[in-house]
């Protein structure tokens, strides 16, 4: 089997943790590579729903390895929270099926302090940062004063980089934010027990992946968060803080690019965000209104509504150019059943390109197209040539425009309700 990467082509949500489930079944590994527990992966297993925010969804598929690889940020409170979740739902997991790298960067409680200071003192010029202390924890492994995962491993050392860490960070929380300073030992102590249960979990994952890579394995990548989240390719700065395309399942997993044999990008069949910035084709009306209760958008990380709008071919476009695409995954299309007609922007006026200052790109004029919808309902269908013509259509023009072929379609949230299409 050919070793995959998973990525979402808007703004996050796209519904990846159903197409990597789906794309999970047989592979050896599954790697998370950036972003942390700020993603939520809700799964539907036999009716039961699962939401993960940091554990690889894989984990949910009896003999798949699961990998948080050295680019992810990992919140030792959520990790036993979700290892305690899983286990009271009898799928208990062994030390060996989860592997954590020594590499990743560890998100301290100072760091969800600092997240939530910052998002309330900027008011109105807020981010909608999920407040899970994801920016926070990446300033301080680009400052070179984070903590790592294998730093937790050395109470010693641990402490001499959290007294580094906190002499820089409670400047900024007395002295800015007028909040309490955050104590080195204190910051132990609430870590002692967290530490002991991830021990076992802590492994070389490096050598895990090339030792199936080269033992002719296969690896799915399972990116978080949405190309338009990207740090450098999003729309900054309402973007997350790391690199959520393709290329950064290298980076953030240690398995060189030539070890990468296709790429799946992952779009609803509308568009949705949450937090602020800007969002082309959003719906501010009665149609936003209907995609977002047919469609129960809302966060599973925040439970924010989301905001909803039409497909965005440019964006889908340009999301194809930046991740090397080789398929696309359309999830969520019998959530437009029974709309009169569907629209489609097929560009902006006057523009080629996803314009690079939020300011222009809140100020874009969308070039519409409306094609006939259907009222058919989809979600029992298992078969392509079963789908509506007029949906046929739809997918038809979406490939045309964003020039990838619609390989996996998602007709509902059970795993079952997945349609694959051989080209
Ligand atoms: P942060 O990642 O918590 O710093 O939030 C930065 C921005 O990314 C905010 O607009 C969040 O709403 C958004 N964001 C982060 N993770 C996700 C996700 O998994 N899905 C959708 N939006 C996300």
């Amino acid at each position: 089997m050919p070793n995959v990467v998973v990525v979402g082509t808007q703004w996050g949500d796209e519904g990846k943790g159903k197409v990597v489930d789906h794309l999970a079944r047989g592979v050896d590994a599954v790697v998370r590579f950036q972003g942390g527990n700020n993603a939520g992966h809700t799964l539907v297993v036999q009716g039961e729903k699962t939401v993960l925010h940091l554990i690889p969804s894989g984990i949910l598929q009896d003999e798949t390895v699961c990998v948080v690889g050295n680019g992810v940020v990992v919140d030792p409170v959520v990790l036993v929270e979700e290892l305690d979740g899983l286990a009271n739902k009898n799928c208990g997991v062994e030390p060996g099926r989860l592997v954590l790298c020594p590499e990743a960067h560890v998100i301290l409680s100072v760091h969800r302090l600092i997240d939530r200071l910052r998002e309330e003192a900027r008011g109105a010029q807020r981010i909608g940062t999920t407040c899970k202390g994801i920016g926070p924890t990446y300033e301080d492994k680009v400052a070179r004063r984070g903590v790592r995962v294998s730093d937790l491993l050395d109470e010693a050392a641990l402490r001499e980089r959290l007294s580094k860490l906190l002499s820089v960070r409670n400047r900024e929380i007395v002295d800015v934010h007028g909040a309490d300073p955050v104590n080195t030992e204190e910051l132990i102590a609430e870590l002692r027990p967290q530490i002991e249960r991830i021990r076992p979990y802590i492994a070389d994952t490096l050598g895990l992946l090339h030792g199936i890579w080269k033992a002719g394995g296969s690896i799915l990548f399972e990116g978080a968060q949405g190309t338009y989240l990207d740090i450098d390719h999003g729309t900054y700065p309402y973007v997350t803080s790391s690199n959520t395309v393709a290329g950064a399942a290298c980076a953030g997993s240690g398995v060189g690019p030539t070890a990468i044999d296709e790429v799946v990008g992952v779009a609803k069949a509308y568009t949705t965000r949450v937090g602020s910035g800007p969002f082309p084709t959003e719906l501010t009306e009665a149609t936003g209104e209907k995609l977002r209760s047919i469609g129960h958008e809302f966060g599973a990380t925040t439970g924010r509504p989301r905001r909803c709008g039409w497909f965005d071919a440019l964006i889908a476009r340009q999301a194809a150019m930046v991740n090397g695409l080789t398929q696309l995954a359309l999830t969520k299309l019998d959530v437009l059943s029974g709309f009169d007609s569907i629209r489609i922007a097929t560009g902006y006026e006057g523009l080629t390109r996803v314009p690079s200052r939020v300011e222009a790109l809140e100020a874009v004029v969308p070039i519409y197209e409306e094609l006939p919808g259907w009222d058919e309902d989809l979600t029992g269908l298992t078969e392509f040539e079963q789908l509506p013509e007029n949906c046929r259509a739809y997918i038809a023009r979406i490939e045309e425009l964003v020039g990838v072929p619609v390989t996996i379609i998602g007709v509902g949230p059970g795993r079952e309700q997945t349609i694959i299409r051989s080209l």
